[in-house]
């Protein structure tokens, strides 16, 4: 079955919207994912103190805060590159507390990284295809050999083929299928980055500040592209970001995080409204 008809049919089935705080553009389901009394502290460093958040299917969530709030480290508890010492991740009713990266991503939970993790000088397409290794039943070798696997390998190999291909219309770079990854511009490369996640084909995918170092422009294509996997692939969208004018534009709730500690929690009007938020972006420490 085409993976897209069958994200959109998810997508069409989804429950009616509860949550009608969002821009209204697709139903908002129930909680997916529960950070509980999460904190992890490196030595004497506390990244994260006692932080509980919720996330609902079909939702975008950002995650906004000054540097340093620990951010970046809250997606890293969420996708197992670190382990909290305290508190625990639900997701989809299974509570995880010694998971490792590739165990969540199995369970449907893909990211992008703040600095971008691509492999320069491969192609645009080969990069993308990198991302649905976890999803290949053949592996290399069986993908050699010509018997007896050869045939289910090859076909195997031509639906992954097929459907890196679409996510390159999706994200219209088919001009740059075979360009080496680092000759593309910044914003393309992000856009690159975007694509190898989707190639997991996520339930939940975590954006840590897809917009960084983009110009304004950039930054429309990137979150149009971002409310489109939203939309058309019913992905749950976790994002980072500092741009708050894109934050207010494209979430639907919103995590305020300072200083390792949740300050605000709501609707984009809700936390811009919130005194301490607004006191946390005032402050010297943004
Ligand atoms: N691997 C690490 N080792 C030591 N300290 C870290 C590590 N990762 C993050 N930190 C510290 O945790 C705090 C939060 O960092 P981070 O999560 O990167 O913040 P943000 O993404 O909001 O800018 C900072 O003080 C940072 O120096
Ligand atoms: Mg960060």
């Amino acid at each position: 079955m085409n993976a897209i008809t069958e994200a959109m049919d998810r997508a069409a089935a989804a429950p009616a919207p509860d949550a009608a705080e969002g821009s209204g553009r697709r139903g908002i389901g129930n909680v997916v994912l529960e950070v509980k009394n999460i904190s992890l502290r490196f030595g004497g460093v506390k990244a994260l103190t006692d932080i509980s958040f919720d996330v609902r299917e079909h939702e975008v969530r950002a995650i906004i805060g000054p540097n340093g709030a620990g951010k970046s480290s809250m997606l890293n508890c969420i996708n197992g590159v670190y382990t909290p010492q305290e508190g625990r991740i639900t997701f989809r009713g299974k509570t995880f507390d010694h998971m490792n990266s590739r165990e969540v991503a199995e369970m449907g939970i893909a990211r992008t990284f703040q600095n971008l993790a691509l492999f320069k000088g491969m192609s645009v397409l080969d990069n993308i295809m990198s991302g649905r290794n976890l999803k290949m039943k053949t592996n290399i070798f069986q993908q050699m050999l010509r018997n007896p696997w050869a045939s289910a390998a090859e076909r195997e190999e031509t639906e992954h083929r097929e459907f890196v291909e679409r996510i390159i219309d999706f994200l219209e770079i088919q001009a740059y299928r075979k360009t080496p990854v680092g000759r593309l511009p910044y914003g393309l490369q992000k856009r690159v980055d975007l694509g190898r996640a989707l190639a997991m084909q996520p339930q939940v995918l975590l954006l840590d500040e897809p917009m960084a170092g983009m110009n304004v422009e950039e930054k429309q294509d990137m979150s149009r592209f971002i409310l489109d996997v939203n939309n058309e692939y019913g992905t749950t969208i976790v994002l980072i970001e500092h741009d708050m004018g894109v934050v207010m534009d494209i979430s639907d709730r919103v995590v305020v995080l300072d200083y390792g500690k949740k300050i605000g929690d709501g609707t984009p009007a809700e936390v811009r409204a919130n005194p301490e938020v607004i006191s946390a972006y005032l402050g010297t420490s943004h």
